[in-house]
């Protein structure tokens, strides 16, 4: 009977244990970030003029709160270990993790007082590893899984300019809605210069408009590539760094990344206003990376990230299947006659030694050349007619301009604007113009049986 006991005890004990690792993991984990994810994270605290922050990995809490209570938005094909990352069971309940960031003194409270209220335990957990980056997003890892992923909620305090910054529940469900546009029409349509980080999954707590955001990091975490934030391709030394380790001189620097970051970043946003007529609002540098290959060397593609906060076309819009997307948008930023864009890649931002105000502003002008330029290509409306409109430009701030799309050659556009979307036909019938169907993807069937007999 004794011995009985014993064995229960040690029983109890052991499981006492193993509960507590999973909720409270106080031994090294197997899976740590990946090298490139720790570049990104490297570069995200600490080449950034306005915002130099600790690269250390935190062991960030979360509360556990039962998705019953709670929003939700993902896509299928979100991947399994992510999903499980975020979402666990526990007494036959799922649960979701919900982060809480560590800057954050503020916002987090109102999660906490929503759980009181529904009676759910509102001690904070700990689970991930996680380290910061410049903006609200945290770079976390399953240390479980391995899974590297971005994670989003409201703080009070992040790197740069703009620090209190709630993320409402309503933003989410917008930034979901064009997630899932630019997921359904990418691989539909040839991108050149275009690369997404998407968003594949949002929750939200409805009663306190509080949501949460997950970003994938692409194949960041298989090391194929770097993604350099453009604020630190514009650092004064880690730009210059990067731009000398590609060949260019000292007084080089500041053309090497018009050449590699401006004007990839207007082919782009061509690539893309093209494919949704959406112009971010705030185009500044946090929302735009470059793409390094193994060696630190531009491979000429843009990284955008952060599609929520966008003008958007309407006469463009309502002319695809995503008509409806509108209807679920931010006051004022639903255009129809004229689409307002943007370009401030030192906005918030302190310049780096090697750039002056005339050179900031000939980024502005080349920007538009170049947007124009590869924009009159995809859409058939004369460069010509983009040209005329006037930039208005603000030393280390904004360059913009509004373009009128009430001409005869942007009715064209829009008119097709489905067949931009990857679709066989304009939304009224009409066969999609040569022009924009040769942006299609077309499935080579002899290539892809070829792969699939070599794969074998
Ligand atoms: N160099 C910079 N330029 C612009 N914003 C910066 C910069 N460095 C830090 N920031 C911070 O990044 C955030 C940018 O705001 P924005 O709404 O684009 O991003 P977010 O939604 O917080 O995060 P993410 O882009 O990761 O989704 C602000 O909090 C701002 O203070
Ligand atoms: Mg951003």
């Amino acid at each position: 009977m004794k011995n009985l006991k014993s064995t229960l005890l040690l029983f109890t004990l052991l499981a006492l244990t193993s509960c507590q690792t999973s909720s409270y993991r106080n031994v090294a984990s197997d899976h740590h970030i990946s090298n490139n994810v720790h570049q990104l994270v490297s570069w995200e605290t600490g080449a950034n003029a306005v915002s130099k922050r600790s690269n250390e990995i935190i062991r960030v809490e979360h509360y556990e709160i039962p998705l019953r209570l709670l929003q939700r938005d993902f896509d299928d094909s979100l991947d399994p270990q992510i999903k499980s990352s975020l979402m666990f069971k526990k007494n036959n309940e799922t649960y979701v993790r919900w982060l809480i960031n560590p800057e954050d003194s503020k916002w987090h409270l109102e999660v906490k007082a929503f759980l009181e209220k529904h009676n759910v335990d509102s001690t904070p957990k700990k689970f991930f590893d996680g380290y910061l980056t410049a903006s609200r997003s945290m770079i976390l890892v399953n240390p479980e899984n391995g899974a590297n992923f971005s994670l989003k909620v409201s703080t009070n305090l992040t790197g740069g300019n703009w620090t209190d910054k709630k993320q409402t529940w309503k933003d989410a469900q917008q930034v979901r809605n064009i997630n899932k546009w630019v997921h359904e029409i990418l691989p539909k349509m040839k991108s050149e210069t275009l690369v997404v980080m998407e968003e594949p999954l949002a929750m939200g707590i409805k009663e306190i408009d509080h949501g949460m955001i997950m970003r994938s990091l692409n194949n960041l975490p298989e090391d194929k590539f770097f993604y350099l934030p453009a604020f630190s391709a514009l650092h004064d030394e880690e730009g210059a760094r990067i731009a000398k380790l590609n060949g260019a001189t000292e007084h080089g620097i500041a053309n090497f990344w018009d050449k590699h970051l401006n004007q990839p970043l207007a082919n782009a946003m061509a690539e893309y206003f093209s494919m949704t007529g959406m112009w971010y609002d705030s185009p500044h540098a946090q929302n735009f990376l470059v793409e390094l290959d193994r060696d630190m060397k531009p491979t000429g593609r843009i990284v955008l990230r952060d599609l929520g906060d966008a003008y958007i076309l309407d006469d463009f819009v309502k002319n695809t299947k995503w008509a409806w997307i509108t209807s679920h948008w931010e006051d004022g930023k639903v255009q129809t006659g004229k689409i307002n864009t943007g370009i401030g890649l030192l906005k918030g931002n302190t310049p780096p030694k090697w750039m002056s105000g005339l050179e900031y502003k000939e980024f502005g002008w080349n920007f538009y050349r170049t947007f124009e330029k590869r924009f009159s290509e995809l859409s058939g409306i004369p460069q010509t007619e983009l040209t005329k409109t006037d930039s208005k430009e603000i030393i280390f701030d904004y360059s913009k301009k509004v373009y009128p799309t009430t001409s005869e050659a942007w009715k064209k556009f829009t008119r097709f604007a489905a067949c931009m979307n990857g679709e066989a036909q304009a939304l009224s019938g009409e066969k999609c113009l040569e022009l924009y169907e040769k942006r299609h993807v077309k499935i080579d069937c002899m290539k892809a049986a070829t792969a699939i007999i070599n794969a074998r």
